[in-house]
């Protein structure tokens, strides 16, 4: 049995006499729908772009060529970023892959979903090669990048040992420091100065050398010091004037932290900020910023416990889950622990991971569902962890009718291993903003919000923490500089 359409439309069901004619039946219908499906297919192909790929069009502004030496200039030899070099010179040698590394390793769709045209990041925009990248750091500590990786002991020394020549010609320059921003830690190479503004001329210097002697023709400053004591700004940081003055005198609001983003914005070098203090979270640094086309961005690098919290967050508010409590903690035991273990330090820390929640659940629109919860982060100092870091998180959600239900996550995840390739993305994104006509001059890189726990935004703006909206505000940024359609999801067209 099969069924018949009349010439009115009107359905009936057919008769056969026997199962072959039956199954002949069917045969000749299946085909029918074959043809139709094909001949559908290519009207909406043609719909799509007339069978052919979306065309691109006109590239926005200019991006001068990734031509010559980027030098990477790190105030903080840590964990972090001994994992980060050591990491780039194990990739170059071929040792290990750059996983993690949305620059090395991912893709962005283009156009529409049947153009089949995926390439990956590094081949669609312009970055610097891996082996254009050359290094220098500052820090309190002497050891160089080898006795500074061996000492964080977040790599295995197998490997190490492989790298050690070139970890160990990258020697620290001193650093400018002020142990009452970091109380936990003391350290032996530190600049000397009368004023304040006297260490930032020193820093100057050491710029001007590093590019010098190392040929680089474009420098980028990525913080990766420890986290400072919190402060918030005063009148020393609003304008230029008010800051220089502020350095000359020693005023003490200005820490260390800012006096290498002044040095770094006055040589035009970009500036990112790996730890969330305020840095260049500040009206005088977006002014210079933008002033002398040097990109900035940050804060505090977003990799594990806070990752996690901005990917399950945004699916309770998708699905209106209410939430009534959030309790994270958290082990770690290595020196950015220590420093954390100092309330000033952790304050800066608190505050930045705290916002996550009140931004991508906006209670004063889902009163009912986020109006009351509770959310509260800790970290305890626990050295025989090391560098991996233990987070829980207990998360009290409701669902239809009030009912309540519990989510727990443990995450035993290593810290730098989740930085390094954050690091990367920014050195290379970073050098990318200011080769390109449209987005040096704008001071603040909010399309780089998908690295940081605490993005920054023009003031007056609220920052977007959610993953999957950071994700696709970066691939659209590249996407537009490159003169491809934004991708929007809406896919009307294909049904149409
Ligand atoms: N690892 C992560 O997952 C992660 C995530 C987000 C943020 N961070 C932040 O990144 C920063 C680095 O983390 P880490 O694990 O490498 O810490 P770390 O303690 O291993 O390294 C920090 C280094 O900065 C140096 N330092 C401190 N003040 C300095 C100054 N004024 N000038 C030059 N050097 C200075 C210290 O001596 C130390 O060697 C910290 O602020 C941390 O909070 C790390």
């Amino acid at each position: 049995m099969a069924d018949w359409w009349d010439a009115d439309g009107r359905r009936h069901r057919k008769q056969f006499s026997s199962a072959p004619a039956a199954r002949e039946h069917e045969h000749r219908e299946t085909a029918l729908a074959h043809a139709e499906r094909a001949s559908r297919e290519l009207k909406l192909a043609a719909r799509t772009g007339g069978g052919k790929r979306s065309q691109p069009k006109p590239e926005t502004g200019t991006v001068e060529p990734a031509k010559g030496k980027l030098g990477v200039m790190i105030p903080g030899m840590g964990a972090v970023a001994t994992t980060f070099v050591a990491g780039v010179e194990a990739i170059r040698k071929g040792l290990a892959k750059p996983i993690g590394s949305l620059t090395q390793m991912g893709t962005v769709r283009l156009g529409k979903r049947t153009d089949g045209r995926s390439p990956k990041v590094k081949e669609f925009v312009p970055l610097a090669g891996l082996d254009d990248l050359v290094f220098t750091g500052w820090d309190i500590f002497e050891d160089n990048m080898y006795d500074a990786a061996s000492h964080a002991g977040v790599l295995d020394q197998r490997l190490l040992d492989q790298l050690k020549p070139f970890l160990s010609s990258v020697t620290p320059r001193s650093a400018v420091f002020d142990h009452n921003y970091v109380k936990k830690i003391d350290g032996p190479n530190v600049k000397k100065g009368k004023s304040k503004m006297d260490l930032a001329e020193q820093l100057r210097d050491d710029i001007r050398e590093f590019k010098k002697s190392s040929g680089a023709s474009r420098l980028i400053t990525m913080w990766c010091g420890s986290t400072e004591s919190y402060i918030e700004p005063t009148e020393a940081h609003q304008s230029l004037k008010a800051f220089e003055k502020a350095l000359r005198e020693n005023d003490e609001m200005i820490a260390p932290s800012m006096i290498y983003a002044y040095a770094s914005l006055m040589e035009g070098v970009p500036f990112a900020n790996g730890a969330p203090n305020l840095t260049v979270d500040l009206p005088v640094m977006l002014l210079l910023s933008r002033k002398n086309e040097a990109p900035v961005c940050g804060k505090d690098f977003k990799t594990g416990q806070t990752l996690m919290k901005t990917v399950l967050a945004p699916a309770f508010k998708a699905r209106l889950l209410g939430l009534s409590g959030w309790y994270s903690t958290n082990i770690l035991g290595n020196r950015d622990g220590e420093v954390l273990d100092d309330p000033g330090s952790f304050k800066t820390k608190e505050e930045s991971k705290l916002g996550v929640l009140e931004h991508i659940l906006q209670p004063g629109l889902y009163p009912e569902l986020y109006g009351n919860m509770f959310h509260k982060v800790r970290i305890n100092y626990y050295p025989p962890r090391g560098d991996n870091k233990e987070g829980w998180d207990n998360i009290d959600i409701f669902g239809w009718l009030g009912y309540p239900m519990q989510i727990k996550v443990d995450f035993l995840c290593r810290d730098s291993i989740l930085a390094a390739p954050i690091v990367l993305d920014l050195v290379l994104f970073l050098d990318l903003a200011q080769r390109c006509s449209e987005l040096k001059g704008l001071g603040i890189q909010e399309w780089l919000s998908f690295y940081f726990k605490s993005p920054m935004t023009v003031p007056g703006l609220y920052p977007e923490h959610d993953l999957f909206i950071q994700l696709m505000k970066l691939k659209n940024t590249l996407r537009h500089l490159k003169g491809e359609e934004l991708i929007t999801h809406l896919g009307l067209e294909y049904y149409d």
